[in-house]
């Protein structure tokens, strides 16, 4: 019997591969014998990527703006064109925006809604020929919507247009669950807490150095935290399992604030 958490053979689709959590997810896909193809918005960041991730394992690296509908469409026909399968598409790109209800540039709605929501649903229903042509019954399809602990719990700080994106995705997830069963895909939600990325990074200083006193576990997350989550939803591990939302935050999202 093969191991539960192997990836071999598997060829992923990983939007924003090239850093942050994205690039955690590959890399360890890529230790675990998976095909993994990754996106940036820019080819020198997307060849520096593909670069390095290729001293792991298999790596595809591709362009593409995901904060337009044609730019997802855009992404799906290169990977149609690609003629190869699809077994697992990884839903990581995403944008965040914060500040007191006063203060948050309107501009966010929209563009988080993009981004964060309606082009995860894009590239779903551009790919689902070839996410419905390489499910089994044993072995569905798989795919991976990155939530967050802010979509579904109250976050540390104001951040409306964002949560209300990353909620929007959790519950995006549970309904294509419930519709994309029958064609043996899972879709599953990851709801990641704090992670030390770029996107992070516009947090202030002050309010990263108290987290490992917030957040129950006592540590922000690492690479192996997220990359493992994924893993198990998309291995054999996780066959049985679809239409969740699995917190990766240590507990922060069932703490005492
Ligand atoms: N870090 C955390 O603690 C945390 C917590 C909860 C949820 N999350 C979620 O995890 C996911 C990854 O976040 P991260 O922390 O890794 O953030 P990040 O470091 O800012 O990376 C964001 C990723 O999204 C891609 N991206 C952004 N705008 C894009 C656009 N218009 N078109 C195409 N790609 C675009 C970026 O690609 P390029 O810059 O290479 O083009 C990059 O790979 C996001 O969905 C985020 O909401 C993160």
């Amino acid at each position: 019997m093969s191991d539960l958490f192997e990836l071999d053979g598997k060829r992923v689709l990983i939007t924003g591969g090239a850093q942050g959590l994205g690039n955690m997810i590959a890399q360890e896909f890529l230790r675990r014998g998976a095909h993994v193809t990754i996106t940036s918005r820019t080819a020198e960041d997307s060849s520096a990527a593909t670069a390095e991730l290729g001293l792991i394992g298999s790596c595809t690296g591709l362009v593409a703006d995901l904060s337009t509908i044609e730019g997802a469409v855009a992404l799906a026909d290169l990977v149609k064109a690609s003629g190869e399968p699809l077994h697992i598409l990884i839903n990581n790109a995403g944008k965040s925006a914060g500040g007191p209800i006063e203060r948050l540039p309107d501009i966010s709605w929209p563009e988080l809604m993009s981004i964060n929501v309606q082009t995860p649903f894009t590239l779903i229903r551009e790919l689902l020929p070839l996410l419905r042509e390489a499910a089994k019954p044993d072995d569905p399809a798989r795919i991976v919507n990155l939530g967050s602990f802010a979509g579904h719990a109250l976050p540390l700080r104001p951040t409306y247009s964002y949560s209300a994106s990353k909620a929007a995705v959790h519950h995006l997830t549970r309904m294509l669950a419930a519709d994309l069963a029958a064609s043996h895909i899972t879709v599953n939600a990851v709801a990641p807490g704090y992670f030390s990325t770029r996107m992070t990074s516009a947090i202030p200083k002050d309010h990263m150095d108290e987290m490992p006193e917030i957040v129950p576990l006592g540590r922000l997350g690492r690479p192996d935290d997220i990359a493992a989550s994924c893993v198990y939803l998309c291995s054999r591990a996780g066959a049985y399992i679809t239409g969740i939302l699995l917190p990766v935050d240590g507990g922060l999202s069932r703490a005492r604030h």
